[in-house]
């Protein structure tokens, strides 16, 4: 079966939700690709493997071997990759040459920007040269220091602003639009008002689809515990358990074992193989 594609993804507007997780690496990539529509390489990335303090510091060269790595593992979902702060803002020109070097380097389908109204025209710059654009509104983390941190956005009269925004790059082509951090009344509006897919974080089940960054709902990111976060698993305290059992095993003399050490001579086939 042939890869989803971006206008699949748009076709499926109002249709059964839409599933997306983040990746980063190969492995978590085949894992995701088997159940997700679309498998997004977010900027995220920076703070969640790199311990950064926020996405800003995150550089295309950082995206783009993310990117190839995760293109490894896919066969099926829609790859999108982000462009981070700094590589898309400054011109529509700018724009695509950061973007065009993202596909072309990583195989990617499509890629995700932040802005709505102050970024339609890029958006339309790019999908008028061939660039499918998923936007992303509402808390666009990038802009996190004129935020003055990650709060509700769209609450109240607000409201009105991050409507516009969605309006405003679902008019500009962009094939789907991610919903970050906004009311649930907003967000159904949006969603009711649009043609494109919303795709909510912490916007509520009233939207096209939904996506997390994998790390979190996995249990591995704990410094920071969304309300929006649903943890499927707790891999964190899982890993921290084992390395604690090696640790404890090695400096006891528990292993490695009989099972795990290598003879003179070979006994069987496989003592040598694996
Ligand atoms: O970078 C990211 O992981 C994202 C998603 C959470 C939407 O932008
Ligand atoms: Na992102």
């Amino acid at each position: 079966s042939r890869a989803i594609t971006p206008p699949d993804i748009q076709a499926r507007k109002g249709g059964v939700p839409l599933v997306c997780l983040t990746a980063y690496t190969t492995p978590i990539a085949r894992l995701v690709d088997r159940h997700c529509d679309i498998v997004l390489v977010g900027d995220s990335v920076g703070m969640v493997l790199h311990g950064l303090p926020s996405t800003l510091g995150v550089t295309l060269d950082m995206m783009i071997m993310h990117a190839k790595a995760v293109r490894g593992g896919l066969e099926k979902a829609l790859m999108v990759v982000d462009l981070p702060f700094g590589s898309y803002e400054e011109s529509p020109e700018q724009a695509f040459r950061n973007a065009a070097r993202l596909m072309a380097e990583t195989g990617c389908a499509a890629v995700k920007l932040e802005g709505g109204e102050a970024m339609a025209a890029t958006i339309q710059f790019l999908g008028a040269r061939g660039i499918p654009v998923m936007a992303h509104i509402g808390l666009t983390p990038q802009a996190v220091n004129a935020f003055g941190g990650y709060r509700v956005q769209g609450r109240g009269e607000d409201a009105e602003r991050i409507r516009r925004d969605a309006i405003s790059v679902a008019q500009a082509g962009a094939f789907s639009v991610v919903l970050e951090k906004v009311p649930e009344q907003l967000a159904r509006r949006i969603t009711s008002e649009i043609g494109i897919p919303t795709i909510g974080i912490g916007a509520s089940p009233a939207c096209d689809g939904q996506i997390l960054v994998s790390d979190d709902m996995l249990g591995l990111f704990s410094p920071f515990r969304p309300k929006f976060v649903k943890r499927y698993a707790e891999l964190g305290d899982q890993a921290g358990a084992a390395i604690a059992a090696y640790a404890d095993e090695v400096r006891k003399r528990r292993f490695p074992a009989a099972e795990h050490v290598f003879a003179d001579a070979p006994k069987d086939a496989d003592a040598d193989a694996t």
